[in-house]
């Protein structure tokens, strides 16, 4: 079974996803990470930002898998080819380079590909921005979740200060937020939109805890 979460930065998805994979015994697949070990390899590359090409050559030349830190069920670790970019890829550069590497379609066509495989191979809660509509448009449950965009920025921050990564800065996190929401949006391919049946979820006003029961009831009922 599939359970598909989308939705726009910093509205919880990541959070929601592990512990939701957690409680039902499912696998979890972070495709935004996926996004940011190409934008991370490209930069490392050389390779420009505009060069759909380049950049699909990149994504068809390596693979990105997840690993676990040991005890714990949910994999936080990401490789990209041999390489561990586990906190590489939660820095500002990135945050800035993600856009135009997942605007690329070559890129998209590169990662829907691996995305599909890791997914077929099991029970998983996937998460991103165009996994309901393109990458798992069959999926058993689907979920938009959103927030109110200052309660996104305060939640970034509040992680920012957690991993010691990324800025801390409110109205610097909050203008990348509208930033990437507007870019993720407006780009032609596969752009952030619900699907026609998911379920809309704004999580500003809902403990997070509630969030994940509800999704959890929702997969329940549907098997
Ligand atoms: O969820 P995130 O912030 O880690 O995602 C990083 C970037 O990747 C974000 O700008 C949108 C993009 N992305 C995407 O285009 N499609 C996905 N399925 C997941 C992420």
């Amino acid at each position: 079974m599939i359970i598909a979460i989308d939705g726009p930065s910093g509205a919880g998805k990541s959070t929601v996803a592990k512990a939701v994979a957690k409680e039902l015994g499912f696998s979890c697949l972070d495709t935004g990470a996926m996004y940011r070990a190409i934008a991370w390899r490209a930069l490392q590359n050389g390779v420009a930002l505009d060069d759909n090409e380049a950049l699909g050559q990149v994504a068809r030349s390596y693979d990105i898998s997840f690993g676990h830190v040991e005890g714990d069920p949910v994999p936080r670790r990401v490789f990209i080819g041999d390489d561990e970019v586990t906190d590489a890829i939660r820095t500002a550069e990135i945050d800035r380079a993600v856009s135009p590497v997942s605007a690329a379609p070559a890129v998209r066509e590169a990662l829907l590909d691996q995305q599909r495989r890791i997914g077929n191979g099991g029970n998983y809660v996937v998460e991103g921005r165009d996994i309901g509509t393109v990458v798992f448009p069959d999926a058993a449950v689907k979920v938009f979740l959103t927030a109110s965009d200052e309660e996104r920025a305060h939640r970034r921050v509040r992680q920012n200060v957690d991993r010691g990564i990324g800025s801390i800065d409110y109205d610097e996190v909050l203008a990348d937020l509208r930033r990437r929401d507007e870019a993720d949006s407006s780009r032609a391919t596969a752009p952030l939109r619900a699907a026609d049946d998911a379920v809309q979820i704004d999580s500003t006003s809902h403990y997070i805890e509630e969030v994940i029961e509800q999704i959890c009831e929702l997969a329940r009922s549907s098997s």
